[in-house]
């Protein structure tokens, strides 16, 4: 059967994107096609290159200025997009064209401690901030509004007082590898 063809978007180091293609790299019913990103010194072009897959900077592509990426993702054959770390909004055309086919993991509870400039250690630094007694990941949905699609999952760890930032997104970090791959296997074979 042809397998269920995936691209990764991603703007980072690429540890989500490292855990995903090392997952379905086991998986003949899986294929990451494409790796895309924004930034052309992005980590996670070297951990494409690490598994065979090609990766592309947007900026090459003038994504957002024409119907470039939806042509590429087209010739990938890519059925669904998993958005691990990216930092720029999908434009709505895509939205729409991959509606309910594009995932995004949140590094917290969501709705809390989501929206526009909500990434990376910022988000953390609002959970120590605000004292809160627990966070974790939501794997949702994107729609054409920031952190917003129906949520998918979520798991939850403790924080506790004496946590720094870096403490809080170690324990997080740990979550999103844990769980982003299977959740994303799940979704794309329709088990979910
Ligand atoms: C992760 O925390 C993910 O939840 C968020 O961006 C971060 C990406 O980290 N959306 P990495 O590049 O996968 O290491």
């Amino acid at each position: 059967m042809k397998p269920v063809n995936i691209a990764i978007f991603a703007s980072g180091a690429g540890s989500n994107a490292r855990a995903l293609l090392s997952h379905f790299s086991n998986d003949p019913a899986v294929r990451v096609a494409v790796v895309i990103s924004n930034k052309a010194g992005a980590g996670v072009h070297e951990v494409a290159q690490e598994f065979d897959v090609p990766s592309v900077v947007l900026g090459d592509i003038g994504a957002y200025e024409s119907n470039l990426i939806e042509e590429m993702l087209s010739s990938h054959q890519v059925d669904f997009i998993v958005l691990a770390g990216f930092l720029l909004k999908v434009p709505d055309s895509l939205v729409q064209l991959y509606a309910n086919r594009i995932i995004n993991i949140h590094p917290a509870l969501l709705p809390k401690f989501g929206g526009k400039g909500m990434y990376g250690n910022r988000v953390h630094a609002a959970v120590k901030a605000q004292g809160e007694t627990e966070t974790g990941i939501t794997i949702h949905y994107v729609n054409e509004h920031y952190d917003e699609g129906a949520v998918i999952f979520q798991a939850s760890c403790p924080v506790a007082p004496e946590d720094s930032e870096d403490d809080i997104r170690k324990k997080v970090q740990e979550l999103e590898h844990l769980h982003f791959p299977a959740i994303v296997s799940k979704v794309v074979k329709g088990e979910l």
